[in-house]
């Protein structure tokens, strides 16, 4: 993170006060229990572009956060569950024995605990500290990064070590398996496997990633309108059941496989299922065209290829939501912007910006102050540099 502006400051700040959540998980474990035997650690992460394609094996583009969540653990006097201790929720004892509680925060290290386990990956007693700089419900992959985390402490503590993919494929098992979310692959893979300095261009059908520079002359500016929405999964789970059916309609096993004209032979009763599909055939393309642009250092261009996947969002595949298409529009018209879009699930949250360098300061003043006179609420700009995937 180079900058941050909010409603307190009207310059950017040069990185977020204070220690970090690696530091801080670490002190809370000392505090506890004495030093931790190991600390992981895992980013959020910000897509550029290829929005709800990874689940129709398609494109994505996304880059690592500055902003971690790390897990300070240690072996335990063993005894009945894992003691977990989350600096923002308080503690909890994992115990296989008890039925989960799906609706609890835990769900998630829970998830993660028990599908490890029946891999073969079981650590012993233990027991962790976790911290996190990741705004959850932001559309930055706060959950995606603690299972990564997590999975990465108990790996370690059981003398594993998984190739990133292995984790990320787990945490989605989480997602799909335990938590009921029938989320992609993306947010785990780039949490496990990001290059700092770079995106990632992921192809979700064979898990390849390829690394991908930010123009020189350009800066990623994620904006956190302060919105959160409930009931996004049942939405997710929509899109996607719609993508599902346009593709069996089409005899594809995946929409990656379709081309524009085949809309053509959607009947008339799968409407609705025709216009995601096209934002899906048309996101993909984008998707690749940026990543050429980015390789190619052509700033202009992947801004106008944000610029038109909001705009097919929005209005293909309706999962975006009033303060996104306020913030976008903002941004689009400040200073520096090359192109805005929502980025992630979609209906609130985030939305990220590519813009000029030099404009950066003036762009997230601007926008902070647009976006309050509009809609009265305070918006977080964090300009990023992209970081690494999660470690030990
Ligand atoms: C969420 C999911 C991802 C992906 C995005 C939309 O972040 O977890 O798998 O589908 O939405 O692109």
């Amino acid at each position: 993170m180079t900058g941050v502006a909010s409603s307190a400051e009207a310059e950017p700040r040069t990185s977020r006060p204070g220690p970090t959540a690696r530091e801080r998980a670490a002190a809370q474990h000392h505090r506890k229990w004495g030093s931790p035997l190991l600390v992981s650690r895992a980013p959020g992460r910000v897509n550029l572009i290829g929005e709800h394609t990874d689940y129709n094996d398609g494109f994505v583009l996304p880059m690592a956060l500055p902003f971690d969540t790390a897990v300070a653990a240690s072996r335990a006097p063993s005894g009945a569950g894992v003691e977990i201790h989350s600096e923002g929720f308080g503690s909890v004892v994992i115990d296989p024995a008890v039925p989960m509680d799906t609706g609890h925060w835990s769900v998630h290290l829970r998830g993660v605990c028990r599908l490890l386990s029946d891999e073969g990956v079981n650590p012993g007693p233990w027991r962790a500290t976790v911290a996190t700089d990741i705004p959850a419900g932001a559309s930055l992959s706060s959950s995606a990064a603690l299972e990564v985390a997590v999975a990465m402490a108990i790996l370690g503590l059981s003398g594993f070590e998984w190739a990133p993919q292995a984790i990320a494929k787990l945490g989605q098992r989480v997602e799909n398996e335990v938590v009921g979310v029938p989320s992609g692959i993306m947010d785990q893979l780039i949490s496990a496997s990001a290059v700092p300095g770079h995106a990632s261009l992921i192809d979700c059908r064979s898990l390849q990633s390829t690394p991908v520079p930010i123009p020189p002359r350009a800066v990623v500016a994620v904006m956190d309108t302060s919105t959160r929405r409930e009931l996004v999964a049942s939405a997710y789970a929509d899109r996607r059941d719609s993508c599902a059916r346009a593709a069996a309609a089409l005899s594809l096993s995946s929409l990656r496989d379709a081309q524009l004209a085949d809309l053509n032979r959607l009947p008339p009763s799968l409407s609705t299922e025709r216009r995601r599909a096209r934002h899906v055939i048309t996101e993909n393309q984008r998707t690749l065209d940026a990543a050429k642009a980015m390789s190619d250092g052509d700033a202009d261009a992947i801004g106008a290829l944000m610029d038109a996947s909001h705009d097919s969002l929005r209005d293909e595949y309706q999962v975006s939501g009033p303060a996104l298409d306020q913030i976008v529009d903002i941004a689009r018209a400040s200073p520096g912007c090359l192109g805005a879009r929502m980025t992630g699930g979609g209906f609130a949250g985030c939305a990220v910006a590519l813009v000029n360098a030099d404009d950066a300061d003036d762009f997230c003043s601007v926008v902070v102050e647009r976006f309050r006179n509009s809609c009265g609420l305070e918006a977080a700009i964090w300009l990023c540099e992209p970081a690494a995937g999660g470690s030990l």
